[in-house]
């Protein structure tokens, strides 16, 4: 892999952005790309909250796009850890509702307490936090259309520049808290993989490699499927298979020997844009040994 700088030097002021806002919410929403939960996620995060009391729901957003039984999984393993967990699809709205019940309900006994001493709850605040390109505008943004499509007929109840009025009692935090992306190399290439990486850095050739590796491994008959080739890594290897696809696709330069590059671009971009199917590329089995403070 080339040397790759993914968003250099932000981690001291992205974390200090998010620390001044935590102090303005109640429960902190940590977005997380459902193909890669442990590689999207960035521990500092828990870093930044343990020292707080602030309440987190996961959400696993793309889920439309990751493999359900894996899904599944890694939404036991957060629930096991005593972290809510909502799937959503933020290009849909899809698990919206839950995200509003799963706050409800973290903040039930704060609500009682202060019914209890006669003092009135006020919504429910919350924020969204992410590494970069894990959905948090596309997020927001969908709040907000709902939100300006349900308040329309009621003159007085209107979005202010800083809060997103879900319902009575949730709001949320327009502006998304930003965290880095992490740098180790098997979370940097499975980011890369994703799309969470801009893509004139990478060696495509070489994330190809590694996708076609783990595809064959866990996927059988995908790229068989897909492309038409024998898919046996016992048989060829992934530059083997890299030829197979230029082969069956007609990628050619000129001279007519084989687009092997064109060939690595194009499984990348079918399995961003879903055309190998919904895949994972992680389970929590891989990071077993791996502390996931909560
Ligand atoms: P960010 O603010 O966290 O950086 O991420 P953003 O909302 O910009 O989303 C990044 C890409 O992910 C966008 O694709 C967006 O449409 C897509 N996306 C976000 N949520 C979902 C989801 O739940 N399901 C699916 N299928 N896609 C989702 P894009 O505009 O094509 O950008 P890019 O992929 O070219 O970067």
């Amino acid at each position: 892999m080339k040397n790759i700088h993914w968003y250099p030097g932000h981690m001291a002021k992205s974390t200090r952005a998010i620390e001044k806002d935590l102090k303005l919410i109640d429960v902190v929403i940590e977005l997380l790309d459902a193909r890669i939960p442990f590689s999207s996620k960035n521990l500092a995060l828990d870093e930044i909250t343990k020292n707080t009391n602030k309440p987190r729901i996961i959400l696993l957003n793309k889920a439309d796009m990751a493999d359900d039984t894996i899904t599944k999984k890694w939404s036991d393993f957060f629930k096991a850890k005593g972290t809510p967990v909502v799937l959503v699809n933020s290009l849909k709205g899809e698990g919206f509702s839950k995200i509003s019940l799963e706050a409800e309900n973290l903040m039930k006994d704060k609500k009682q307490r202060l019914k209890e001493r006669g003092r009135i709850f006020t919504p429910t605040r919350a924020m969204i936090v992410g590494i970069p390109n894990v959905g948090k505008s596309t997020l927001i943004n969908k709040y907000v259309k709902k939100s300006i499509a349900k308040t329309a007929n009621k003159p007085g109840v209107t979005r202010s520049n800083q809060w997103i009025k879900i319902n009575k009692d949730l709001e949320l935090l327009d502006t998304p808290g930003i965290l880095p992306t992490k740098l180790d190399e098997i979370s940097g290439q499975r980011l890369a993989i994703s799309g969470a990486v801009i893509d004139h850095v990478l060696d495509i050739y070489e994330i190809s490699v590694i996708l076609i590796l783990f595809l064959t491994s866990n996927y059988d008959g995908v790229l068989s499927k897909r492309y038409g080739i024998e898919q046996s890594i016992e048989k060829s290897s992934p530059e083997e298979i890299l030829k197979e696809i230029a082969s069956s696709k007609k990628l050619l330069l000129k001279g007519a020997s084989l687009d092997i590059e064109r060939a690595a671009s194009l499984i990348i971009d079918d399995f961003r844009n879903l055309r190998l199917g919904k895949i994972t590329l992680e389970s929590p089995e891989d990071i077993e040994n791996i502390e996931v403070g909560l």
